[in-house]
């Protein structure tokens, strides 16, 4: 016999079947091997990978194009979303991405680079487009470098095409001083205003709408105009002067309010309204004509501190951190709103102005000057609804907030990089 024949003849011991599957298949014993497979992976696939039977009815496979119930919270549903590289995949137990996609309207001005600081520090990827038509890059410089952040020169009256899951709308220039430079800049700035609130809120609700995000408004304690209640309560309607100078600001922000709850209702877009109330704190514009920052600056600069009108009208004054944590748990929280955001302290401007020397310079002077037009008399916030609802409340106090600012404002007029004027200083 050659080897050839050797080879291909058939040996019956190499393919006769093992004693152990042999076993298997006697006595149904393989059913009960397939049943257990099955209970094994009916375990992993319901109880292990998913949060919740009741959150979905799809396979996490198809999580990007789940239409989730209403009541899945906000970054619960963005984690079944999240991980689109990974659709598909089964993402193993404890890996799921927590991070927000967040898009920051006006994120380079003062109150916007607060909260992409906290947005950044809590994990998201933040995008900020700005028109630094009164915000700075100086103010989100420090997050340049990081991969999870973005900006993005752009003005909001014009549309924008962006995929986040989060839009806080905050571009608006923002302080009396910017629409009342001077008579000619004056018109186009009240244009400007109109134009920002309703044409780049609309811009951005339209954009709410195309992606399927939640939407917050960062509306104002103005809506309430000169208030003839007092304290302002979330249901009072405002005595807002329609043809005055303020009402660019006043009426634009009204308006921006009923764009935001037409959508709403008409479009079943989610938004979250916030009336704030005067906020103060570091990266505030130098100059800008609010009272706070004009006070610090002034006094700094051993330059009188300029009170318009007897300094007896009221104001409340709340530090940074404090709105920025009022405007994320409205976010995340379940209510549309409008929640007064302010700390309800209340000072007169001569108060403030005794705040300010005992902080800077008690030799400061004070200088009284005829009171602008529409100044409201009073201004305090009722935050009853927004410590209910949102577990909120200011913890900062003036006397505790205005150091910070101060230390901030005195590096930025004397420290090396000093700033110039601003060029809306000189009204
Ligand atoms: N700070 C307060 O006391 C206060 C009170 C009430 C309401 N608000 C509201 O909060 C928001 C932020 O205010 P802020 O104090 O940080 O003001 P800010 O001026 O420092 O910031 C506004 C930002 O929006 C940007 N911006 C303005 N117009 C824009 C446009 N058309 N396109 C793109 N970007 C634009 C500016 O460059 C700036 O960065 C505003 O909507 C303001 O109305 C603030």
């Amino acid at each position: 016999m050659t080897p050839e024949t050797n080879q291909n003849e058939i040996n019956p011991r190499r393919f006769s079947i093992p004693d152990s599957i042999k076993y298997v298949f006697r006595e149904q014993r393989l059913l009960f091997v397939l049943v257990g497979i099955g209970i094994a992976a009916l375990i992993s696939n319901v109880v292990l990978i998913r949060p919740s039977s009741t959150w979905h009815s799809q396979p996490i496979a198809n999580s990007f194009h789940i239409v989730e119930p209403a009541f899945v919270p906000r970054r619960i549903a963005f984690e079944l979303h999240s991980d689109h590289a990974n659709a598909g995949r089964r993402i193993p137990l404890g890996l799921k991405s927590k991070r927000l996609r967040v898009l920051v309207t006006g994120g380079s001005g003062f109150v916007g680079s607060h909260l992409v600081d906290r947005l950044m520090a809590r994990g998201d990827s933040v995008i900020v487009v700005d028109n630094f038509f009164t915000g700075r890059k100086e103010n989100v410089l420090h997050h340049l470098r990081n991969p999870r952040f973005e900006l993005i020169r752009h003005d909001v009256v014009e549309p924008v095409m962006l995929e986040v899951d989060q839009i806080y709308h905050l571009a608006c220039p923002a302080s009396p001083v910017h629409y009342k430079y001077n008579p000619v800049k004056t018109i186009i700035s009240f244009f400007k205003d109109h134009k920002t609130n309703v044409v780049g809120t609309l811009n951005m609700l339209g954009l709410a709408k195309r992606i399927n995000a939640r939407f917050l408004l960062t509306s104002t304690s103005e809506v309430y105009g000169d208030p003839l209640e007092h304290p302002q309560v979330e249901t009072y309607w405002g005595n807002v002067n329609p043809i005055g100078v303020r009402s660019c600001y006043d009426e634009g922000k009204r308006v921006a309010e009923t764009l935001t709850m037409d959508y709403h209702r008409g479009l079943n877009i989610e938004v979250r309204i916030a009336r704030i109330f005067n906020t103060y704190g570091p990266r505030m514009c130098l100059d800008d004509g609010r009272v706070v920052s004009n006070f610090v600056a002034q006094a700094l600069r051993k330059e009188p501190m300029t009170i318009y009108g007897d300094g007896k009208q009221t104001r409340s004054f709340q530090y940074v951190s404090d709105l920025v944590e009022g405007l994320m748990r409205l976010m995340e929280g379940d209510h549309v709103g409008p929640f007064n955001l302010g700390n309800p302290g209340e000072f007169t401007m001569l108060e403030l102005a005794k705040v300010v020397q005992d902080t800077i310079d008690p030799s400061a002077k004070i200088e009284f000057r005829p009171n602008t037009e529409d100044d409201p008399h009073q201004r305090k916030p009722d935050i009853s609804k927004a410590n209910e609802l949102l577990g909120w409340q200011p913890v900062v106090p003036l006397q505790e907030g205005l150091p910070m600012m101060v230390s901030d404002f005195r590096q930025r007029i004397f420290g090396e990089h000093k700033e110039s004027r601003s060029k809306f200083s000189s009204v």
